[in-house]
């Protein structure tokens, strides 16, 4: 981990650049367990794609709400790269996600429930949550979707094992998550700066997320019988879990958020982004926002 300064309203590493991909997820149809064949891997991946396009809206009305206290120009162009991408990240999961519906007999009905739960939850924190518990449950988040799209971009032996139908989604997901990775958490460090609120919305958003992603991605494996193969889910569970699993990899990266002094930038992987874009397919559109 290479570190930088302790300042908190460090420039971007990289420039933010919303890319419409508009993904032809050709074949994706036929691949059921589209991430190296493995049921639990590909359901967890899909639970969290579920949540995407309303979550995303979210984080973005949340950034929206208080972009005005950002005099920079650099920043309100960082902003608006971010707007950009999530909105696009919206999309493209969205279409993902009706493909995902159509995998099996009854998909559709579990992912009607995944969305129903995800937007009654989100509903509730727009109205319960102030505008500042928004924007602190959404740096918070967005740690979370950028350690995990850390993963991504350090794992090639992973990325290889998603069918080519969708790798390309997620590697562009993971590169756009890492290039905005600062932008909500510089901002909530403008708006409040409270080191305790910070803490307090990462450790809720973390606790309902992980029930939320156990709790669906548990539904998908029942309505496959996995529960009943206790080979494959073991297996599955250490590819989460075990030895530099999806989850395990993650986990040190999750404690960082702690510390008083972090900022999202310490980590410095822009050069991991930087080789991966090179693999992504032309973008359909490309402009900054
Ligand atoms: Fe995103
Ligand atoms: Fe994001």
């Amino acid at each position: 981990m290479k570190l930088l300064s302790r300042s908190r309203r460090a420039v971007a590493r990289l420039p933010i650049r919303p890319r419409r991909m508009n993904f032809a997820f050709q074949g994706f149809e036929n691949s059921r367990y589209w991430f190296d064949n493995d049921p639990v891997l590909t359901h967890f991946m899909n639970v969290l794609s579920v949540t995407f396009p309303d979550g995303e809206r979210f984080f973005v009305d949340a950034v929206r709400a208080f972009r005005d206290r950002v005099d920079d120009p650099q920043r309100q162009k960082d902003i608006s790269g971010f707007i950009g991408q999530e909105a696009m990240h919206s999309l493209e999961h969205k279409a993902f996600n009706d493909l995902v519906a159509g995998h099996g007999d009854g998909y559709d009905a579990l992912v009607d429930e995944a969305l129903t739960v995800t937007q009654r939850l989100l509903a509730g924190a727009r109205k319960h949550l102030s505008a500042e518990r928004q924007l602190a449950a959404t740096a918070g988040l967005e740690h979370i979707t950028a350690i995990l799209a850390d993963v991504i971009l350090r794992r090639a032996d992973m990325v290889e094992k998603m069918d080519p139908a969708v790798r390309p989604l997620w590697v562009w997901h993971a590169i756009e998550e890492t290039e905005h990775k600062a932008v909500a958490f510089d901002l909530y460090q403008d708006v409040e700066n409270g080191y305790w609120k910070r803490q307090r919305a990462f450790l809720y958003g973390t606790a309902y997320l992980t029930a939320f992603s156990t709790y669906f991605t548990w539904q998908f494996l029942k309505h496959d019988g996995v529960h009943r193969q206790p080979l494959v889910l073991a297996k599955g569970l250490w590819k989460m879990f075990g030895y530099k699993g999806v989850v395990s990899q993650a986990i040190p990266s999750w404690f960082q958020y702690l510390r008083p002094g972090f900022h999202p930038w310490q980590d410095d992987n822009s050069e991991l982004a930087d080789a991966l874009r090179a693999t992504l397919p032309e973008p359909a559109v490309s402009a900054v926002a």
